[in-house]
């Protein structure tokens, strides 16, 4: 009782803090001015900024006082502390574009709230890259620098060594910050630059409490550590975790690539790290800015905001754009709010929006029960029951009287009798609280094993974490298989069997349950996310100053950890994509996610449609156009280009006022269905719709594609030309696609419902395949 009377102080506590900053009236805002039109030098524009403040504010200190950050590089806009009054005056002036209120809280890193470590096999997911020479012609990705905003790095991992490695590319003018913990000698020729945002933060929670993060670019978290081995950890060999779980070589995606760390999510005051992190949109501005002013070529982001964002509002997205004109491919996670719909975040098209899928790897600890029946489950706890049988419950049959009776099988904290719980096999259920907590809990009332069932949303994705007793975790059906013994059996007894690693488990990949789905409400002409990649799961390197659950009763330490979520499939896409940029360094970013999303797979290891956690086929919506190939992305043969121009034109008719003060809007913008994108949205279909779409010649010289269409049930679906002919490399063909109704088809086509099909280039060799979306008016 007393722990949750404990938490629910911390929980008053916390709904009270942003009121009492908020009623000093005060407030971050970023006032955007669009691009900068150069000729500047950095003090003139910060001149410039502060002219505005100085035309709002009384005195000159206040002005002085309240500018956080002035974005010199290539954002022009600032950050300051700005009252609503102040802030309205800004919104008015004409060169201002938009002015963004701060949101404490909006953003976060994507990582699900699931801790656990095992041993290495993360080599795993590059394996199949390795039998072709993707590697070895990118270098593996030497020359490619990745800036990841996260919340910092561990320097010392073995992934992060830089053992023979060529000098720094000359491109490369960032630096190396200093702060708690890590100076310019914690850098190396892998780890190139490292710096960190925080005055949006302290501006809001005040001076950074240093028990609980650095001050500076030291990862006191994991999550970061975890994102950077992911993109470009270099191979470790041998690498393994506490208990002995599997051993394996571990390496990133570009185990060469250079690494720039941008951190700009810190820990929560009053809150454990367990619970999420924060990181500001100022902050991530001044991040963004800065990597591309040093010289990243490609950005990857973990990090989203849940609620919908218009592009104007989102630093992100701002940001983004800004790196895309410089021809910076920026990766960014679609978010862990599956399996609803309209859950992504990271919409923008000029962004890859990541979803995220299972690897074909899992932690096999089937429970044996009474009966002799073998049920399935995972884990990576490494405790081991002695080897008979235990008396089985459900949380629900041993909890305290006080606990409501919908709670009642979820194991919180202090929800456990520790006379009826004592020396059994406890079975809870998920939904309510962390799923580490829960075990914790079965251990604190005297359970001698714990048994994690899922909730019906979480479908068959099994999280495999590192307990603190011998415990393991089953998907629904299995949970119900479990719980039907327990109240059938006259006295129900089990035995879990050691978690151990099993490899080419099937079917694989499945979509996670966590990875949030498409349509955007902010751009429902765009689909997305667009590609998928591994994230449930996943092992990479680790802080030492963190433990593998998050928590602070936890004091065990490892190099390697597990984490699930769409942040960690992100890093997956920005290797790829280092890899890509190191193949064809002329490629522009949208040349690169098209190669991406059109080459990507449908198909699970049984040669079946991937399917979603529940075992139906997964949409694009979950899925955009499937698993990522990079190696067939390296030769995708025709690419969907587009310009920063055609993202902006994109925005004229958006809705949203433009984002760059120097483009004029046509009178009649196109539909945003008519970006050149590789693949088709259209909501709200009434009639007939024709888009257009121009492919560039990226394969051999001389080539015939021929299109074959697959159309959404009760859409018809016409390509012309049918055919299209390419005689030279750069060569460009366009053409149209008309989507129509077919009205005498009733029943299948519901209305807002969407429905799902593809189109494909084919020469023989290269499929260019685009998934197409449609709902009816
Ligand atoms: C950086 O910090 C380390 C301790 O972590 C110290 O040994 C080293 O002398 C410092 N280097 C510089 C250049 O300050
Ligand atoms: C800083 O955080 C630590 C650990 O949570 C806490 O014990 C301490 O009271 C905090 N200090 C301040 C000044 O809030
Ligand atoms: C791998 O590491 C373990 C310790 O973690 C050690 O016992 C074992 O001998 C090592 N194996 C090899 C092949 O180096
Ligand atoms: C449980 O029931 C209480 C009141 O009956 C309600 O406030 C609470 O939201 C419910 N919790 C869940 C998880 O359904
Ligand atoms: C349980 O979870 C539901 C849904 O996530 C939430 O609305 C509810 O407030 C939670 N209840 C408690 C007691 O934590």
């Amino acid at each position: 009782m007393a722990n949750v009377f404990h938490s629910l102080l911390s929980f008053i506590l916390l709904l009270l803090l942003p009121l009492l900053v908020l009623s000093s009236q005060r407030q971050v805002y970023i006032v955007y001015f669009g691009e900068h039109n150069g000729g500047k030098t950095y003090q003139e524009i910060e001149e410039t900024h502060h002219s505005y403040l100085l035309s709002i504010k009384e005195t000159e200190e206040d002005a002085k006082s309240s500018l956080i950050y002035s974005y010199k590089n290539s954002i022009n806009g600032f950050a300051a502390l700005l009252t609503p009054h102040e802030a309205s005056i800004l919104s008015e002036m004409e060169e201002v574009v938009s002015v963004i209120r701060s949101h404490p809280g909006k953003y976060s890193l994507h990582t699900t709230r699931s801790w656990a470590f095992s041993g290495l096999e993360e080599g795993r997911k590059w394996k199949s890259l390795e039998k072709d020479d993707l590697l070895l012609k990118s270098r593996y990705g030497e020359n490619v620098i990745v800036g990841m905003l996260d919340n910092g790095v561990w320097p010392e991992s073995k992934s992060f060594s830089d053992e023979g490695m060529g000098p720094i590319p000359s491109s490369w003018k960032g630096i190396c910050q200093s702060g708690d913990a890590f100076n310019s000698s914690h850098c190396n020729k892998k780890i190139i630059g490292a710096r960190y945002y925080i005055k949006g933060y302290e501006a809001y929670y005040g001076p950074l409490n240093r028990t609980l993060d650095y001050l500076s670019p030291r990862d006191k978290d994991g999550h970061g550590t975890h994102t950077a081995s992911t993109v470009g950890g270099r191979r470790v060999k041998n690498a393994s975790a506490l208990g002995g779980f599997a051993r394996g070589t571990a390496s990133g995606g570009a185990p060469r690539s250079r690494l720039a760390i941008y951190k700009v999510c810190w820990a929560i005051p009053g809150q454990g790290k367990e619970n999420g992190n924060t990181c500001f949109g100022e902050d991530m501005l001044a991040a963004i800015d800065d990597a591309i002013a040093d010289g990243v070529n490609v950005l990857s982001i973990s990090i989203g905001s849940r609620e919908p964002t218009p592009f104007n509002q989102d630093g992100i997205a701002i940001g983004a754009l800004h790196a895309v004109k410089k021809n910076i491919v920026v990766a960014c996670s679609a978010g862990n709010s599956g399996p609803a719909p309209s859950t992504l975040s990271n919409p923008a098209p000029w962004i890859i929006t990541v979803g995220a899928s299972s690897v074909d790897r899992i932690f096999a600890s089937p429970i044996v029960l009474g009966n002799g029946v073998k049920v399935m489950g995972e884990s990576a706890t490494p405790y081991k029951l002695e080897n008979k049988l235990y008396p089985l419950v459900y949380a629900g049959q041993v909890i305290n009287p006080d606990v409501a009776s919908n709670l009642s099988g979820q194991c919180l904290p202090g929800s456990l009798s520790p006379e009826k719980a004592k020396g059994k096999i406890v079975m809870c259920f998920r939904g309510n609280g962390t799923r580490v907590g829960k075990g914790m809990e079965v251990k604190r009332a005297g359970g001698i094993g714990f048994i994690l069932g899922n909730s019906e949303a979480n479908g068959n994705e099994v999280a495999a974490d590192a307990h603190f007793l011998p415990a393991t975790a089953l998907s629904y059906k299995n949970a119900l298989k479990i719980l039907k013994y327990i109240y059938s059996a006259k006295s129900p007894k089990a035995y879990i069997i050691p978690g151990k690693t099993v490899l080419d488990s099937k079917p694989a990949p499945v979509m996670a349950a966590f990875s949030s789905r498409g349509p955007s409400t902010i751009s429902p002409n765009i689909l997305k996310p667009d590609i998928t990649a591994p994230g449930l799961n996943i092992l990479a390197a680790w802080s030492k100053a963190s433990s593998p659950t998050k928590l602070e009763a936890d004091h065990r330490v490892v190099k390697y950890n597990i984490l699930s979520g769409t942040s960690m499939s992100c890093p997956h896409i920005g290797g790829a994509s280092a890899l890509l940029k190191a193949v064809h360094p002329r490629w522009s970013s949208a040349a690169i996610r098209s190669a991406l999303v059109t080459t990507a797979g449908l198909a699970n290891n049984e040669g079946n449609p991937i399917t979603d956690a529940s075992g139906y086929p997964a949409d694009p919506f979950q899925l955009g156009s499937g698993h990522f190939r990079p190696t067939k992305a390296a030769d995708p043969g025709l690419v969907y280009d587009a310009s920063y121009a055609d993202y902006l034109l994109f925005l004229c008719s958006s809705g949203v006022k433009n984002l760059d003060s120097s483009f004029k809007c046509p009178k009649h913008s196109p539909s945003q269905s008519n970006l050149n994108y590789p693949s088709l949205a259209i909501p709200k279909l009434s009639g007939t719709f024709t888009a257009m779409r121009t492919l560039t010649n990226v394969g051999s010289s001389r080539n015939v594609y021929f299109i074959s269409i697959i159309p959404p049930p009760g859409i018809s679906v016409k390509i012309w030309p049918p055919m299209l002919y390419f005689n030279r490399v750069g060569q460009k063909r366009s053409f149209t696609i008309t989507v129509k109704t077919e009205s005498e088809d009733t029943g299948t086509t519901e209305k807002d419902m969407y429905v799902f099909g593809w189109y494909t280039w084919s020469d023989g060799i290269h499929n260019v395949r685009s998934p197409v979306a449609v709902s009816v008016a």
